[in-house]
């Protein structure tokens, strides 16, 4: 299959709303990263993301939308089943990185959310997303746009390493804004729950929410993995709600190293490191986002990409502090280390 490369201009947005619509697969800019589209509503078209990207039929999607009047679709009860407090994080951050656990309605096609009696929402603010879901006419199924397993793609070009010749387009939107996945929230208990940490934090929606807003246990189990890697605690033996957080994530093909301590402390290790890399025939290279959580969330998939094009054995990367933002990306580095942080 060629791949075609699309422009942002309404022809070649009309003829992306035209593959979906026709159950082709396109994958488009957001605000986070690039998704990998199809037509939520169409098991044939999700059926075939799944091949795609390689990827466990049990991981459910994400479905995107335009306009909240596509909810009452969408969410079992209509408009009923929205719920007070969905209404008033949708108020505070859609459109944006924020996605949203509801009960599904029959209209949700089952392979669409990986066989769950929930469906997972978001309203991207990324324009091109917007006038694509527009021109399509339908809600669009979307994962992050890489093999399953990769980091996800924050450029075209990073969609194209991976998907050329296996989706119909990309269109060619530049780089991510955010650079992680969107915060994924679970309204569907008796608390919110923050399934999947990102730019959105739990501080955020409790204030919106007046309300507690704790973070799913599977995600605070890693970082008890990294103070405790013999308890026998392993991603596995968790159960988390949101089926795509158990599996191997964010691999990059290079050895990624995680290094605590101060800045002098992380050069010290890291020439030292690097010294005996060297002598058993590895190079290394080294990340160090100097604490600016933001730049480290836009930069850190498109890094691990650039670095193992360049062909590098091993990557060193000073953590950051697990507050805010940078528990969110501290997530991702630590997932793409397999939990291994040097300290
Ligand atoms: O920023 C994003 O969210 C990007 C862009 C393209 O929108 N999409 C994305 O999709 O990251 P994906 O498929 O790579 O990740 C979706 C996450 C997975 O962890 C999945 O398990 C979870 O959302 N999820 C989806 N539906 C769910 C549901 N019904 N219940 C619990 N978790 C769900
Ligand atoms: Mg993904």
């Amino acid at each position: 299959m060629l791949t075609k490369r699309l422009s942002t201009s309404e022809e070649d947005i009309e003829v992306a709303g035209k593959i979906l619509r026709e159950g082709g697969l396109v994958a488009f800019p957001t605000e986070t990263v690039y998704g990998l589209g199809a037509n939520a509503l169409d098991s044939k078209a999700v059926a075939s993301i799944y091949e795609a990207k390689g990827r466990p039929s049990d991981n459910p999607m994400i479905v995107h939308i335009a306009d909240s009047a596509e909810l009452k679709q969408l969410v079992k009860g209509g408009r009923d089943g929205i719920g007070k407090n969905a209404i008033k994080v949708m108020e505070a951050f859609w459109p944006g990185p924020l996605t949203i656990i509801f009960p599904k309605s029959s209209a949700v096609p089952d392979v669409t959310t990986g066989g769950l009696d929930t469906v997972a929402i978001r309203m991207p603010s990324n324009d091109i997303a917007y006038r694509l879901i527009v021109e399509a006419g339908v809600p669009i199924a979307a994962p992050s746009a890489n093999l399953s397993g990769k980091p996800s793609p924050t450029t075209a070009e990073d969609v194209l390493e991976d998907m050329n010749g296996r989706i119909e387009a990309v269109i060619m939107g530049g780089c991510c804004d955010v650079g992680i996945e969107s915060t994924v929230l679970d309204l569907t208990g008796d608390k919110p729950i923050i399934l999947r940490p990102g730019l959105i934090t739990s501080e955020w929606i409790s204030g919106v929410l007046d309300q507690e807003v704790a973070y799913d246990k599977m995600l605070l189990a890693n970082n008890e993995m990294v103070a405790n890697p013999r308890e026998g605690v392993t991603e596995t033996s968790f159960k988390p709600k949101s089926p795509g957080m158990k599996y191997t994530h964010y691999s990059p093909k290079a050895k990624v190293r995680l290094i605590e301590g101060s800045d002098i402390e992380f050069k010290r290790k890291v020439v030292e490191l690097g010294i005996k890399a060297k002598k058993q025939g590895y190079s290394s290279a080294v990340l160090n986002y100097e604490d600016d959580v933001r730049r480290a969330a836009k930069k850190f998939f498109a890094d691990l990409r650039e670095l193992d094009r360049q062909e590098y054995d091993i990557i060193f990367i000073k953590t950051l502090e697990e507050t805010g933002l940078g528990f969110s990306v501290m997530n991702r580095m630590l997932k793409s280390a397999g939990y291994d942080v040097i300290k």
